[in-house]
C-alpha cells in the first residue's frame, strides 16, 4: 500500500501542565477537573496570584509581566524593524494574560523591552518587562502578559536598551468565562512559502481591518505545517506543477532525499521557520492577531511518528530532530505547552537524547524505547483553552502518541488495486485499522491510533467535563471519511470492483483510523454530550460535515460537526491529480474534473459530469448513501475558515481564494472563488446535528 502514498507536497496524512489547565479552567465552577491546582492558582475574582502566575510563566518557559515593571523600557522610542526580521507574535490568549513573542535579529544586547498598551500610540501603557535574549533561544523570547482586561485589543512592542523598536503588534485576551456574546476566530492549515504566497493572509487581514467590531475575529487556530521542512532548491527542481520553487531556505546540515532536503540540526528547523516568517502576508497575520498554534506532520518530519522518520518506506530513529523540532516549535510558536525538562524562563533544556533503534512497542503501539519516550514528551502540545461562555477549544496532537499506520507497511501491498488508484475496499481498510490479520500481516495488532492511550483518556476527559456551549477539538488531521462508490461503475469502463461495497481512499487520515473514531463518537453519544465540533486540516480542501463513523449501508448516527479548512497555500489532491493523472486513464472522469463529485455524489454523476459538462443533470445522479456527512467538499481549495460560536448556533465560512501560485499586490490579496456558510443550531441531548450550507458569493462549482 505504501506506493500508493501521496507525494510530499499533497501528504493527506504526514510538569505544569496541570497549572496551565487550572488557570484555563479556573471559572469552570464544579468541574471536577484540576481542583487542586485550581485552589493553588486561584486568587481573588478566580484570578491567579501574581506569585501564582509568575509560576505559571516559567512553566510554559515565558517570562512574567504583571504591571509595570520597576526595570522601565527606554523613555524613548523608534521603530527599526530590520532589527526584529521576523516581526512579532502572540498566542495562546486566555482572559487576563496572553503571549508576546520576538526575535531579535542582530544579536548584540542580551536584554529586551516589551511594553503593552491599550492604544496604538502607546500613551496608555498598562504593562511592561524586561526579558532575556540569548543565542541558547535563537534570540527569540516570550513574555506571559498578566493582569489584562478580558476580549480587550491591546498593543504591544519590544525594544533594545537604546530604544530601537519592533514592529507594533495588536493582540487580544480571551473573554471572561461567563461572557455569552458569540466567539469569532479563524482556522488555518499547511502553509508552504516555498511553493506558493499567502495571500490567504492578506484576504483575511483586509476583511477584518473592515469589520465592525463586533465581528472581528479573536484569533487565529493555526491547525499545523506551519512550515514544511521539506524543502526544494530551484537548482534541483525549478517548478512544481504549475508552482514556482522559491529559494526561501538552505539548510547548513540538511540531507538530500531525492530532490528535496530536510533539516537534520537544530539550527536547520530553525532556519525554515525563520525563512518563513520572513514571508509578509505572515508575518503582518501573526502582527494582527494572537495565534493558537498545533503541530502537524511537517514541523518534525513529512511520515514522521514518535520519535521516528520515515522515508523510501524505511522507518528510522530520529529522536534527536524530534527534539530540534519541538525547541524549534517552542522558540518561534508561542503557546501554553509544557515542557517538562526544563525550568528555565527563556530557554528550552532539551532533553539529551540519542536515535536509537525502537523496537518494542506497548499495546497501544507506543515505543517504549527511553530516547522515543523522552524526544515525544520534550513539549506537550494537547492543551484547552476557553473563550467566554461558549468555546472551550480543545486541542490534540496527532503525530506524537500516534502508533504507525499499518497501511505503510510492505505487507499491506496485496491490498492494492493498481486498477483503481488510492482506493481500498471499505471493508479491507477496517481490517487494516482494527489490526486484524489481513493481506501479508499474518498477527493481530492493536488497532491503530492517533491519540495515544495516554492522550485519549485525557481528551475525552476534557469533552465530559466542558461545560461551554460548543466543544471544539482543533484535531489537525481531518476526521470525515473519504469515500467513493466504485461498485456502481456500469460494467465494461474497467475492472470489475472486487469491494463488497464502498471504497475509502487510503492514507494517515483520521478519516480512515476508524476504531479510534468510533470510541469517541460513542464516548459522546453515552454521555449525551452536545456541540461538538471538529476543525482540522492537514487534507489541503475544504469539508463541511457531520461526525459519525459508521456511513450506509450501516445506520448513520452523527454526534457532531466536522470542518477541514483548504490550505493556505501548499498544493492539494486535485492539482496533483490535474498534473498527474494519465488523461488516457479510463477513470480519469473520477479522478479530475469530477473529483469533488466523486466524493460527494458518486461515480454516476461523475460520469455524467463528463458526457454532459451539466452539474444540476450530474446532481440528479447523486447516490444519496455515498456521503450523507458531507455537505461540502472542494478538493482544489485553498483559503482560510472562519467560525462563529453563539449560545444557539455554530457558523463555518469557508472563504476560498485562486490557486495560490504567486503573490497578489492587492491590498485585499487577490480574489476570492466562493464564501459558503454551513450552520447548525445547537441541538440538545439526544437529538442529532444538522447542518444547512448556503452560498454565499461565488460559485463552489462542484463542491456541493
Ligand atoms: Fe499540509
Amino acid at each position: 500500500m505504501y506506493a500508493a502514498a501521496p507525494r510530499p507536497h499533497e501528504q493527506v496524512g504526514g510538569i505544569f501542565a496541570n497549572l496551565i489547565n487550572g488557570v484555563v479552567n479556573v471559572s469552570i465552577s464544579g468541574s471536577k477537573r484540576n481542583r487542586n491546582c485550581e485552589s493553588e492558582v486561584a486568587g481573588k475574582e478566580g484570578l491567579p496570584s501574581r506569585r501564582s502566575f509568575l509560576r505559571i510563566a516559567a512553566a510554559i518557559g515565558a517570562v512574567g509581566a504583571w504591571g509595570r515593571a520597576a526595570d522601565r523600557p527606554p523613555a524613548k522610542w523608534k521603530e527599526r524593524r530590520e532589527l526584529f526580521p521576523e516581526g512579532v507574535a502572540s498566542g495562546d490568549p486566555d482572559h487576563h494574560s496572553v503571549i508576546l513573542w520576538t526575535r531579535l535579529g542582530d544579536p548584540k544586547i542580551s536584554k529586551l523591552y516589551v511594553e503593552v498598551a491599550e492604544d496604538e500610540h502607546f500613551t496608555h501603557i498598562v504593562s511592561s518587562a524586561s526579558t532575556p535574549v540569548s543565542a541558547a533561544a535563537d534570540w527569540t523570547c516570550r513574555v506571559l502578559v498578566g493582569g489584562l482586561k478580558p476580549a480587550h485589543v491591546y498593543s504591544f512592542r519590544f525594544m533594545t536598551p537604546d530604544g530601537s523598536g519592533s514592529r507594533v503588534g495588536r493582540t487580544i485576551t480571551a473573554p471572561d468565562p461567563g461572557d455569552s456574546r458569540a466567539v469569532r476566530f479563524a482556522f488555518v492549515s499547511c502553509q508552504n512559502a516555498n511553493q506558493g504566497a499567502q495571500n490567504a493572509y492578506r484576504r483575511m487581514i483586509y476583511e477584518d481591518e473592515r469589520a465592525p467590531e463586533n465581528e472581528r475575529l479573536g484569533f487565529v487556530l493555526h491547525l499545523g505545517d506551519f512550515i514544511y521542512e521539506l524543502v526544494w532548491y530551484p537548482e534541483d527542481r525549478k517548478t512544481y506543477y504549475d508552482r514556482r520553487i522559491r529559494d526561501i531556505v538552505r539548510y547548513a546540515h540538511g540531507e538530500k532525499i531525492d530532490d528535496f532536503h530536510i533539516p537534520t540540526t537544530l539550527d536547520d528547523y530553525r532556519a525554515v521557520y525563520k525563512a518563513y516568517l520572513h514571508d509578509p502576508d505572515l508575518q503582518d497575520a501573526r502582527a494582527r492577531w494572537p495565534f493558537v498554534p498545533m503541530w502537524d506532520n511537517h514541523e518534525f518530519s513529512w511520515q514522521g511518528f514518535q520519535g521516528m522518520q520515515r522515508f523510501s518506506g524505511k522507518v528510522r530513529p530520529a529522536q534527536t530532530r524530534k527534539v530540534f523540532a519541538n525547541q524549534a516549535f517552542f522558540e518561534f510558536q508561542p503557546a501554553r505547552m509544557a515542557r517538562p525538562s526544563s525550568k528555565s524562563l527563556e530557554t528550552f533544556d532539551p532533553p539529551a537524547v540519542k536515535d536509537t533503534p525502537v523496537t518494542k512497542f506497548d499495546q497501544h503501539g507506543l515505543g517504549e524505547e527511553p530516547n522515543n519516550l523522552a524526544a515525544i514528551n520534550s513539549l506537550r502540545g494537547y492543551r484547552t483553552l476557553r473563550w467566554g461562555k461558549h468555546v472551550d477549544l480543545i486541542i490534540t496532537d496527532q503525530r506524537s502518541y500516534a502508533s504507525d499506520y499499518r497501511g505503510n507497511l510492505p505487507q499491506s501491498d496485496p491490498l492494492d488495486i493498481p486498477e483503481f488508484p488510492g482506493l481500498y475496499p471499505e471493508e479491507d481498510l477496517y481490517a487494516l485499522d482494527a489490526g486484524q490479520p489481513i493481506a501479508d500481516f499474518k498477527e493481530a495488532a492493536p488497532p491503530w491510533t492517533f491519540l495515544g492511550a495516554t492522550q485519549k483518556a485525557w481528551f475525552l476527559d476534557q469533552l465530559r467535563a466542558s461545560r461551554a456551549t460548543w466543544k471544539i477539538w482543533g484535531n489537525t488531521v481531518a476526521t470525515l471519511e473519504m469515500r467513493a462508490d466504485p461498485q456502481n461503475l456500469p460494467e465494461g469502463i474497467t475492472k470489475k470492483w472486487r469491494g463488497a461495497g464502498y471504497a475509502a481512499f487510503a492514507g494517515i487520515d483520521f478519516g480512515n483510523a476508524f476504531s479510534e473514531r468510533g470510541e469517541i463518537c460513542d464516548f459522546i453519544e453515552q454521555h449525551g454530550i452536545t456541540g461538538f465540533a471538529v476543525l482540522s486540516g492537514d487534507r489541503h480542501s475544504f469539508w463541511a460535515g457531520l461526525e459519525a463513523t459508521a456511513l450506509p449501508p450501516k445506520e448513520f448516527k452523527p454526534v457532531g460537526l466536522a470542518f477541514v479548512t483548504g490550505s493556505i497555500s501548499a498544493p492539494g489532491g486535485l492539482e496533483a491529480r490535474e498534473h498527474t493523472f494519465p488523461k488516457n486513464h479510463p477513470l480519469h472522469a473520477l479522478f479530475v474534473p469530477g473529483f469533488n463529485l466523486l466524493l460527494k455524489h458518486g461515480v454516476r454523476s461523475c460520469l455524467e459530469y463528463a458526457r454532459s459538462g451539466d452539474v444540476a443533470k450530474a446532481r440528479e445522479l447523486s447516490n444519496p448513501d455515498l456521503a450523507p456527512h458531507v455537505s461540502f467538499v472542494d478538493m482544489g481549495g485553498h483559503g482560510y475558515g472562519v467560525v462563529r460560536a453563539a449560545s444557539d448556533s455554530l457558523e463555518t465560512e469557508f472563504v476560498g481564494i485562486p490557486r495560490p501560485l504567486e503573490r497578489s499586490e492587492r491590498p485585499d490579496g487577490g480574489p476570492i472563488t466562493y464564501r459558503v456558510r454551513s450552520r447548525a443550531n445547537l441541538w440538545a441531548k439526544g437529538e442529532r446535528p444538522k447542518l444547512k450550507l448556503e452560498v454565499i458569493e461565488g460559485d463552489p462549482k462542484l463542491s456541493i
